[in-house]
């Protein structure tokens, strides 16, 4: 098995029914947060940690995802004659990298998504990002996780803690712990608080070893109806060590539109053009509120 995590699988094919209608008839990978789209900060995440393969699994009105990462010649030309050379770079600065593309048919579940990408991930293990879990841009996180598979060599799952009202919209994890990393002894996907063993949550990054598509291509519909990957991990768990490591920086559950209004808020603040006018706009708000 090659040993080197290259590609990176990003599911894009949910139905986005949280954001609805914004998301009727557009992706809600789509959505920015200020002036990026949700999917396009994981792409740039992943390129951070050494990913070169770009595998988005799409679905049915999600094209505007690969109008997005084509390139866009009328407008770099636009952008080119009116001397806007930031907004150039800005656009053009993923020309180079590679995308494939394969079709979700029917939404069947995160595990069956993953399972999608098979044909183009053999023998290698692989990163997966869920955009929806959008993670502080400074803050390497999947690098690390890289860095943990490549002591391991096996998967590793970033963990969180959540409120324990909150474990039944998670993966949930029990484990050993040595410093941030977990050795997991079980998986649970979106148990009910009283049924939860613990209050650590899958987030969105994981790194996979390609073992897990012979145990997707058998498994069961699991919570919701759905082919669930927490479930294979489960099944998995039964051959190999799973590892699990709890992230250090800030993550915003984007998918949910008070997560999206924090880290909209938040990516806000931090950038130049918009922090002043908006820590202004903050404190007559705040003013308000008294
Ligand atoms: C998915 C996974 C879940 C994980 C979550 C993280 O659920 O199935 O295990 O905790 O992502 O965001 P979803 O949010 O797609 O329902």
């Amino acid at each position: 098995m090659e040993e080197i995590v290259k590609k990176v699988i990003l599911p894009a094919a949910g139905l986005g029914t949280r954001f609805l209608p914004a998301t009727k008839a557009s992706p809600k990978e789509m959505l920015p947060i200020v002036d990026k789209p949700l999917i396009q900060y994981a792409v740039e995440e992943a390129i951070s940690a050494g990913i070169e393969e770009f595998i988005i699994i799409t679905g049915k009105n999600k094209r505007a995802i690969e109008d997005h990462f084509d390139a866009a010649y009328r407008l770099e030309e636009k952008l080119k004659n009116s001397g806007k050379q930031q907004l150039l770079k800005e656009i053009n600065k993923l020309n180079d990298v590679h995308f494939a593309y394969i079709r979700q048919k029917t939404a069947l579940g995160l595990g069956h998504a993953i399972y999608c990408a098979r044909p183009f991930v053999s023998h290698e293990p692989f990163a997966v990002i869920l955009s929806d879990d959008v993670i502080d841009p400074d803050y390497p996180l999947l690098a690390e996780m890289v860095e943990i598979y490549e002591q391991k060599k096996s998967p590793v799952i970033a963990l969180q803690e959540v409120p324990w009202d909150e474990v039944n919209r998670y993966g949930i994890i029990a484990g050993e712990r040595e410093d941030r990393v977990f050795r997991i002894s079980d998986l649970v996907e979106k148990p009910k608080p009283d049924r939860a063993p613990s209050n650590l949550a899958i987030i969105g990054r994981y790194i996979l070893t390609p073992d897990i598509f012979q145990v997707l291509e058998s498994q069961e519909p699991g919570a919701g109806g759905e082919i669930q990957l927490t479930d294979a991990l489960r099944e998995l768990l039964k051959k190999r060590p799973i590892y699990g490591y709890l992230i250090k920086g800030a993550r915003y559950d984007a998918g949910d539109k008070l997560g999206f209004i924090k880290a909209t808020i938040d990516f806000a603040l931090r950038n130049s053009e918009l922090a002043e006018g908006l820590r202004q706009y903050m404190k007559e708000k705040v003013a308000d509120f008294r």
